[in-house]
């Protein structure tokens, strides 16, 4: 049953939003008016973050590298709510915490089939419905790991490269019907995974932080409001481009101290 209310209400799917940027994206998003569907391959936690959502609000298990899940997943979308007018390809996994020499080929391709093969086939069946439409926006998750280099991040920095390069040819593809293709390249952020980190001392925030122009890490919340610019009519001239949200990080060129001597 099409239980879409308005023509005028816009439906937003954000793939992985059980936590994380996804999440905060999806409430950003939901507070801006639209109706989320959430995707998440932890199917329990994205019908619970629907449900904190509030009515209206849709969450259902899908892994995107599968593509019968990504289709079953869509098609449940579609006779929820009949329409998508945004797509935030979120989802996504961390590199092998090893070092090139050590890495397998197994994990190589997990990496690349959750990051670059999921945003393929997601992109794939909702641009479809968005041809169809003539009209919708859709926002990639890249990384400055997909355009400065990070030792042992390898197939996440492959897999981020290459989701910025589909962006640039989606855009192309379908910019004379309607559909709109960006990414946003966020530096670190501080999620509950980070924190995790920092806690095990498995990442020096404090050296991040002082590394970043801006001098700390970016909150989720950062992260979706560039999302919310790039799918809203604010926008509507630009396809095609990655966005980095990185407080500078990928700006800076010279020494870390010449950070501190440029603010004096
Ligand atoms: N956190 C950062 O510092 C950072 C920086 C740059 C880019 N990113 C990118 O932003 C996105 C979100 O990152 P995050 O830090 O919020 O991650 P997170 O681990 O907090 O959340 C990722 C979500 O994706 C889901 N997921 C994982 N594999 C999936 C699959 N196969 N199908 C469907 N869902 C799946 C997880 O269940 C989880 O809910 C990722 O693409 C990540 O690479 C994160």
């Amino acid at each position: 049953m099409n239980t879409a209310a308005h023509s005028d209400t816009r439906i937003a799917i954000v793939t992985g939003a059980a936590g994380g940027i996804g999440w905060a994206t999806a409430q950003r998003l939901a507070a801006d008016g639209c109706q989320l569907a959430i995707l998440d391959l932890d199917g329990d936690a994205a019908t619970q973050r629907a449900q904190e959502l509030g009515p209206g609000h849709f969450g259902t298990g899908c892994d995107v590298a599968s593509e019968s899940s990504v289709q079953a997943a869509i098609a449940k979308v579609m006779t929820r709510f009949g329409r998508v007018d945004t797509l935030v390809n979120n989802a996504g996994i961390g590199d092998q915490s090893t070092g090139t020499i050590e890495q397998t080929a197994e994990g190589f391709d997990r990496v690349l089939s959750v990051h670059l093969r999921g945003t393929f086939l997601v992109s794939r069946d909702v641009g479809r419905i968005m041809l169809d439409q003539g009209a919708g926006a859709i926002v990639n998750l890249s990384s400055i790991a997909g355009l400065a280099g990070i030792p042992g991040r390898n197939a996440y920095a492959a897999a981020k490269a290459g989701i910025s390069a589909m962006t640039r040819s989606m855009a192309c593809e379908w910019a004379r019907r309607g559909v709109r293709v960006n990414a946003v390249a966020p530096g670190y952020v501080r999620t509950v995974l980070v924190e995790k980190l920092e806690h095990d001392q498995a990442l020096d925030t404090e050296a991040i932080a002082a590394r970043t122009p801006m001098g700390r890490l970016a909150r989720p919340e950062e992260i979706a409001q560039a999302i919310q610019f790039l799918v809203s009519e604010q926008s509507s001239f630009i396809t095609g481009t990655t966005l980095n949200v990185d407080g500078g990080w990928l700006a800076l060129g010279a020494p870390e101290s010449a950070l501190e001597a440029g603010a004096h």
